[in-house]
């Protein structure tokens, strides 16, 4: 498999999970909302991990280069660990417009980070790792 599909397929189980979570913060349900929101917000972070642990640092060492796509990517990844917290404790308080408001910048956030790494980081991962791209998918797999 390659290594774009695998991670793409990543983000979209993501996507899924957030929007349950949303349907279930705007009905009001906020102990569904809380089931959805942590079920999103685990995987995100394991996906968040297996890049910086596995694909990044891959990435890095074949192309010799620490300062470019991969630096931009962690930024936001931490950005978007702090908006995490944020939204987790609008779903503590019940709070309905915290949530939305917290959750429209994240969705903005996440849609834009994805889209450059399907775009630009995966494609070039594909190139450029292709020889260790199904050791790269199993250490991620089971990571
Ligand atoms: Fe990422
Ligand atoms: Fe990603």
């Amino acid at each position: 498999m390659e290594i774009s599909n695998f991670m793409r397929d990543e983000h979209r189980r993501c996507d899924d999970a957030f929007a349950k979570a949303e349907q279930a913060v705007n009905r009001g349900d906020f102990t569904e909302a809380l089931k959805y929101f942590e079920e999103f917000m685990i995987d995100t972070l394991k996906h968040f991990d297996k890049e910086e642990e596995i694909l990044f640092p891959a990435f890095e060492e074949v192309t010799g280069n620490t300062e470019g796509p991969t630096r931009v990517m962690r930024y936001e990844h931490n950005q978007a660990r702090g908006l995490f917290e944020e939204l987790k404790k609008a779903i503590d308080q019940s709070d309905k417009a915290r949530f939305f408001s917290v959750a429209d910048t994240l969705m903005i956030l996440l849609q834009q980070h994805n889209m450059k790494e399907e775009q630009m980081l995966y494609a070039m991962c594909d190139r450029v790792l292709a020889p260790q791209a199904h050791q790269l998918v199993e250490r991620m797999r089971t990571h």
